[in-house]
């Protein structure tokens, strides 16, 4: 590589193709001609070393443990900011003034109410089913209720007022799944509660009881919500871009992105991380039994909340979290085994050679959790508040591609495998 120009030789013939550098230095071969120009493709299972798109919202170095919203750091905004705040820069490329700021918040709370009709759908839902296929259902479900959004070039105007409409509801319609599965009556959003506070009335507010807001634990959301609120290309944030590449509206695209995060591997781990840990509490708490599983290749079983595609050394969210969940529990008065089980396996795991070797450290999932717990937030609510937070950066990716007229269609290639030259047969002579 040279002069900006990587050379490439294929069956003798040399190509030069373009490098292209980011404000951070990171380095990319631009091969979107390879084909045209050599009839080669390139193979990359998972996108591992594929750059979809290029973007000015995040910058993610996973060997030293970087990661910048808008070039602020995590650790800087999960110590100054809010959620409201850090919402708007991942949208809008820069921090609100007061009025932004004031405008935003506004919007937030007039548009926190769902249509009653809506609410109906809630009924159709067995009360045992997953918050999260609800959240993305009913996700899906608002664009039949703002046609008017629904276009495949909206306005600037269009677009601000989808986004607020999206991250202001979000929050009612995740507090509603929850009382829809525990059987009790809807809280209505409350126009004289910040986005934190009112979340926690609907979930936790009763007819008998009103909810009593915990600064401690409004305070322990924010920072969750912050530390998840993007991760540049992941699978759901890739998931967004990709159907609303094709100008799918808005809700199709972020409802689309919650199916992506629901699984274990991706937002459903911080529920797995849940479920292990009871198991292995559950079973003596043998820590050494089940990280043996972990390092066995004939054992599906994988320690949950350890691992990351681009995270090398260290996860610079569960750093945080970490603190952040002892702190809660100790400003909370509670001691939860679970927190000092999870602590015994973080420290058994680091210091076993398979993962030293394979570069295995706890994730975002791994402690998010126990503060979950700690809030009286039910497991199977964990990646809703994963998409709560998430949701943001879904929008400012989905906001950004599409206000890049060069975008194309999301479209990758493949390698054929299959068979070749095969004809059609009747079915009275297949065997
Ligand atoms: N426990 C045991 N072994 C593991 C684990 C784990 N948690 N994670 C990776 N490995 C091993 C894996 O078996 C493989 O071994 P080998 O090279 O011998 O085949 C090697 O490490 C590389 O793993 P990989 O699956 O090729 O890595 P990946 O980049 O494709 O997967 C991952 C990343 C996060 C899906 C994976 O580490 C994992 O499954 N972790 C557990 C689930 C989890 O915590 N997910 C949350 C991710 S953070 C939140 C988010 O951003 O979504």
């Amino acid at each position: 590589m040279s002069d900006n120009i990587a050379k490439i030789i294929l069956d003798g013939k040399t190509y030069e193709l373009p490098v292209v550098v980011g404000t951070m230095g990171e380095k990319a071969v631009d091969i979107s001609k390879l084909r045209d120009m050599t009839g080669y493709i390139t193979l990359d299972n998972g996108f591992a070393n594929t750059g979809a798109c290029k973007s000015a919202i995040t910058f993610l170095d996973g060997e030293n443990g970087i990661l910048n919203y808008r070039g602020i750091t995590i650790e800087e905004l999960a110590e100054e900011s809010t959620f409201i705040e850090t919402a708007f820069l991942l949208i809008y490329g820069h921090l609100p003034n007061e009025q932004e700021l004031n405008r935003f918040s506004d919007g937030l709370t007039r548009f926190s109410m769902i249509h009653e009709d809506l609410k109906g759908f809630f009924n159709g839902y067995p009360s045992s089913g997953h918050p999260m296929g609800i959240l993305s259902a009913m996700i899906g479900s608002l664009a039949a209720y703002y046609p008017e959004l629904v276009k495949p070039d909206p306005s600037r105007e269009e677009v601000d007022s989808i986004v607020v409409e999206l991250i202001s509801k979000v929050r009612t319609i995740s507090a509603f799944s929850y009382k829809k599965s525990r059987g009790e009556p809807y809280v209505y959003p409350r126009h004289d509660l910040k986005y934190i506070p009112n979340f926690l009335n609907m979930m936790f507010s009763s007819p008998a009881k009103e909810y009593e807001i915990n600064e401690i634990v409004v305070d322990a959301l924010q920072t969750l919500f912050i530390l998840h609120a993007d991760h540049e290309q992941n699978c759901s944030t890739s998931t967004v871009r990709l159907v609303g590449s094709s100008k799918a509206n808005l809700f199709a695209s972020i409802s689309a992105g919650i199916n992506a995060l629901w699984g274990p591997l991706h937002g459903g781990a911080n529920q797995s991380v849940f479920t292990m840990l009871t198991q292995i509490q559950k079973e003596g708490g043998d820590i050494h039994k089940f990280i043996n599983k972990a390092k066995d290749s004939n054992d599906p079983f994988r320690l949950m909340g350890f691992g990351h595609r681009v995270y090398k050394n260290f996860d610079p969210r569960a750093k945080i979290i970490k603190r952040k969940a002892d702190a809660v529990l100790n400003d909370l008065g509670i001691h939860d085994p679970l927190l000092d089980l999870a602590k015994r396996l973080e420290e058994v795991a680091l210091k076993d050679s398979y993962f030293i070797e394979k570069k295995l450290y706890p994730n975002v999932d791994f402690y998010s959790g126990i503060i979950y717990k700690a809030i009286g937030i039910p497991e199977d609510m964990y990646p809703v508040m994963f998409a709560i937070g998430r949701l943001p950066g879904w929008v400012a990716h989905w906001k950004e591609m599409i206000e890049n007229p060069k975008n194309k269609i999301g479209r990758p290639r493949q390698i054929y495998t299959g068979e070749v030259n095969q004809h059609y047969i009747p079915i009275e002579k297949r065997s």
